[in-house]
């Protein structure tokens, strides 16, 4: 679907551009940015792959993704609303700070609450839910700050490295 601009005090979600394609190629295979990112791990893609990943997400009905870039023209990130559904009015949250020299800044926390602000006003949405791999301590407390809270425990979720490894549940109610 068409992502909207969306705008925060520091940084702006906008829609994909092919120039994101190259940091792509890089934060893909960051062992640090994918560490908490569902196995199987990504193999380097070409260009043209990246590509067609915007393309594909452009033409996904149940999807909405934004880069998300500094008020001077920096992009540093991704994220994403997925699994839209219309009927019951929710959807999945994900975020990822590709260039690691913004960690730990508040980033997420804000980028989050303008996303969060922006689809409770102006969406037929009403619980946003994230899921967050175990250990991934930044992730939750960003989750946290902006208003979600846990709702579950997904036991031996996922398989990480060999071992099996639980996700948390997240969400955030209209209210
Ligand atoms: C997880 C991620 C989105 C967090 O983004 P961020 O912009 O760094 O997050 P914020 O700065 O808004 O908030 C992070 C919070 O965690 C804290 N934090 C950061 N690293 C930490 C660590 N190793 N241990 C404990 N707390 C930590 C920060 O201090 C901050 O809390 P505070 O404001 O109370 O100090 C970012 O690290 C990232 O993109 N990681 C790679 C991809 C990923 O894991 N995405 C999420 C998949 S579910």
């Amino acid at each position: 679907m068409k992502s909207p601009t969306i705008e925060s005090e520091s940084y702006v979600l906008r829609p994909f551009e092919t120039s994101d394609a190259k940091l792509w190629q890089q934060w893909d295979i960051d062992p640090e940015v994918q560490a908490f990112m569902p196995e199987p791990f990504n193999e380097p893609q070409d260009i043209e792959e990246q590509y067609k990943y915007i393309e594909e997400c452009e033409a996904d009905e149940e999807g909405y993704f934004w880069s998300i870039e500094t008020k001077d023209g920096v992009t540093i990130g991704t994220t994403a609303l997925t699994e839209f559904n219309d009927y019951h009015g929710v959807a999945n949250l994900g975020v990822v700070i590709g260039d690691k020299n913004y960690w730990g800044k508040g980033v997420a926390t804000e980028v989050i609450t303008a996303l969060v602000n922006h689809v409770f006003e102006n969406l037929n949405i009403f619980s946003i839910s994230a899921e967050v791999e175990e250990g991934n301590i930044p992730m939750m407390k960003a989750l946290e700050k902006v208003g979600f809270k846990q709702d579950g425990l997904f036991e031996s979720a996922r398989v990480k490295n060999g071992k099996r490894i639980n996700v948390h549940h997240f969400s955030i109610v209209k209210q």
